[in-house]
């Protein structure tokens, strides 16, 4: 699994409609949440459909570090954690990611005493690990944090009851797959539900852990001393999927998601149809036809199944070009919303808020130079290159590169005109 470390940029040719058909690649998110669970398995692991994108690479390097055996094979990826150690991982390293941190429960629970930097990720906010901590004490752990590093101990893990605050996602995924190998009954409430738990659960109980209700806001776990190795299938990107629809809805096409179970895609789908797009659904498809001119709509960000935080960024660029005024609320991160500067330097008329902002439709966007300023803002602009008036640049791609495995390959098989070049290159010429 090989990425270039090299920065870039995009330079977009706006106005191209997108037209066809995307097979959506493996879940970046998902993927994380496995990958920590592997960490639980004693026994190796396959993992098809892994997707090539630097956060997996970053968290496979990790792993590595921590004393996991990694074989790339054409058909997926090998992990064999049987013997695993602690390591002096490098805080920037660790740092680069979220999910670093969701590795401190598993490993602890089979050495007996973890540590770990504290993470990272995208700046979207101030993203806290206290329910993590509260989650992993629970289970009879004393977390302290010298220095930024998290040390985790642990003489015997005892399944107990733990409520959450709230239903995050990572501090789900995070205590399952540190229940797992606890003695005894867990009992999590306030679950998050999000599609990423169900696969963790699958995958952790295809391993031979005892999970249930996963889906559902109380999970229950019934710890097993030890789970075995076994194969398993990442399932595709829904965010990688609503990236794709809306991208299309954007630039008045008509485009075709394969490998995708269209329940996910509820929210996205609805607010298009709301705008005045047409959506057709099969069993692991959906296709958006874009309508004659898009409405302007609402868009208030809730936990799954509600809009996901992560379509955010995309559908307000597609809204700064909506017949109307529209309203997008940010309620699960602070600062989600560092796209809006550079929205406006292609034309938006954004009036912000706090996590609150007003898009007030232009007729067209104007190609600029802007900034990723993380992951799905990244993307956000990258729609709104497409939806421009002449040419955009779009720099800091290595946000970008963070979740979307061959993102302007993918664009330009559907009509788009993207052009990666190195940064270097384009800053002397420019
Ligand atoms: C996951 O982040 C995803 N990341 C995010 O996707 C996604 O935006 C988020 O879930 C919500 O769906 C991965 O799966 C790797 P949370 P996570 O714990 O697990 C607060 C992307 O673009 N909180 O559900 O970090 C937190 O600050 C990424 O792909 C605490 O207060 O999300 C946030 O406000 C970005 N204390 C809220 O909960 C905690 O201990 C939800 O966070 C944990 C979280």
């Amino acid at each position: 699994m090989e990425g270039s470390s090299q920065k870039s940029v995009l330079r977009i040719q706006g106005g191209r409609r997108l037209e066809g058909a995307v097979a959506v690649k493996g879940s970046k998110n998902a993927s994380l949440a496995v990958l920590s669970g592997v960490l639980a398995c004693s026994e190796p692991v396959f993992l098809r459909g892994l997707p090539n994108v630097s956060d997996i690479r970053i968290k496979l390097g990790l792993m590595v570090q921590l004393g996991a055996k990694v074989e790339f094979f054409d058909e997926g990826v090998s992990i064999d954690c049987s013997e695993l150690r602690n390591a002096d991982i490098e805080p920037d390293l660790a740092r680069k990611i979220r999910t670093s941190f969701y590795m401190l429960g598993p490993l602890m629970a089979r050495l007996g005493n973890a540590k770990l930097p504290q993470p990272g990720g995208c700046p979207i906010g101030t993203r806290p690990v206290d329910f993590h901590i509260k989650g992993l004490t629970a289970l009879g752990a004393k977390v302290d944090l010298r220095h930024g590093i998290y040390h985790a101990k642990a003489d015997k893990l005892q399944g107990c009851e733990i409520y959450l605050d709230f239903p995050s996602a990572g501090a789900t995924q995070h205590i399952m797959a540190t229940a797992v190998l606890a003695e005894g009954h867990t009992v999590l409430q306030n679950a998050a539900i999000e599609p990423e738990v169900i696969t963790l659960a699958n995958f952790l109980n295809r391993m031979g852990a005892k999970v249930e209700g996963a889906g559902s806001t109380t999970i229950t776990i019934e710890g097993v001393p030890r789970l075995k190795g076994g194969e398993f299938p990442i399932p595709a990107d829904r965010l990688q999927a609503g990236t794709y629809l809306i991208a299309a809805a954007a630039t008045g096409g008509s485009v075709r998601v394969e490998g995708v179970l269209p329940e996910f895609q509820s929210p996205v789908v609805s607010k298009l149809k709301e705008m005045g797009a047409s959506v057709d659904q099969g069993g692991d498809w959906i296709q958006v036809h874009a309508g004659e001119y898009h409405a302007a709509t609402t868009v208030k960000t809730m936990p799954y199944p509600g809009f996901p935080t992560d379509m955010q960024q995309p559908m307000a660029a597609l809204l700064t070009t909506a017949n109307g005024v529209s309203i997008v609320e940010e309620t699960i991160y602070e600062n989600r919303t560092q796209h809006v500067p550079e929205l406006r330097r292609m034309g938006a008329i954004i009036h912000q808020d706090g996590r609150t902002c007003v898009i007030t439709g232009v007729a067209r966007l104007d190609g600029a130079v802007v900034t990723a300023p993380d992951l799905r803002g990244g993307a956000a602009l990258v729609i709104a290159g497409l939806m421009a008036r002449k040419e955009t640049i779009v720099k800091g791609v290595e946000w970008i590169d963070r979740g979307y495995e061959d993102f302007e390959t993918t664009l330009n098989s559907l009509g788009a005109e993207i052009e990666r070049i190195p940064a270097e290159e384009w800053e002397a010429a420019s």
